[in-house]
C-alpha cells in the first residue's frame, strides 16, 4: 500500500507474485474492515504522518487481537549532514526534522499496542552533492531541495557542495545518514 499511485505502480512491476495485491491508499484512513489484518509491515513511508497517532490508531483498528508488525521509521539525526551543511549557509528553510524514537514509542503506547523499539544508523555514500540531492528526493524530502516552489540556484548548490565536502568528506564519498527506529508493534 502507498498513497502514490506511481510507487504502487513500480512495485506491481518488480514485486508481482501470487497471493499479492497492492493499494492506492492514504496510511492514516486504510481501506480495511476492523480487525481484519494479521500482521503489518512498513518500511520508511511514516515518518510523513506526524503525528503517527492517527495512523496508529488505524492500525490498532484493522488489526486482529494478538496480530503484530514491525514498523520502520525514518527519525531523529536522519539526514544531518545535510542539514548542517543548510544551517551553516544560513539556509533554515530547507532543513527537514523527523521525531526521536521516544515520540514514536510513546505515540504506539497510547494507541493501545503493546511494544518496543530500537534504532540503528544506516549510511549512504555519495559522489557529489547532485547525487545527494537526488537520493534525497528518491525518499520524497523534496522540501529540502525546492523551497517554496524555487528550485535551487547555481550558486547555492555550489556553496552547498562546497560546505558538505569541507565538513564531511571521506575517502568513500559524501556521507548521508539515516536513523531508522524499528517500531514492534503488538495489538
Ligand atoms: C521513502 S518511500 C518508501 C517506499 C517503500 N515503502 C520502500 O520501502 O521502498 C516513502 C513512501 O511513503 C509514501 N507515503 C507518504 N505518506 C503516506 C501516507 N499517508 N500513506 C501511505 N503512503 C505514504 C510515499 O508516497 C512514498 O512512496
Amino acid at each position: 500500500m502507498d498513497i502514490a499511485g506511481g510507487m504502487i505502480d513500480v512495485a506491481r512491476q518488480r514485486y508481482c507474485m501470487a497471493n499479492t495485491t497492492f493499494q492506492v491508499a492514504d496510511a492514516e484512513n486504510l481501506p480495511f474492515a476492523d480487525s481484519s489484518i494479521d500482521g503489518v509491515f512498513s518500511s520508511m513511508a511514516l515518518q510523513w504522518c506526524r503525528p503517527l497517532d492517527k495512523v496508529l490508531a488505524e492500525l490498532f483498528r484493522v488489526m486482529k487481537p494478538g496480530a503484530g508488525g514491525t514498523l520502520a521509521i525514518m527519525a531523529q539525526g536522519s539526514l544531518k549532514e545535510l542539514n548542517l551543511s543548510w544551517q551553516r549557509l544560513g539556509e533554515c528553510a530547507h532543513i527537514n526534522t523527523f521525531e526521536p524514537q521516544a515520540t514514536m514509542y510513546q505515540a504506539a503506547c497510547r494507541a493501545g499496542f503493546r511494544c518496543s523499539a530500537t534504532q540503528q544508523r544506516f549510511i549512504s555514500w555519495h559522489k557529489d552533492i547532485f547525487a545527494v540531492l537526488h537520493s534525497i528526493k528518491d525518499i520524497g524530502a523534496s522540501v529540502l531541495i525546492n523551497s517554496g516552489g524555487r528550485t535551487l540556484s547555481r550558486r547555492q548548490l555550489q556553496q552547498l557542495q562546497a560546505c558538505y565536502s569541507d565538513s564531511f568528506a571521506q575517502p568513500e564519498g559524501l556521507p548521508l545518514s539515516y536513523e531508522v527506529v524499528f517500531l514492534r508493534i503488538q495489538k
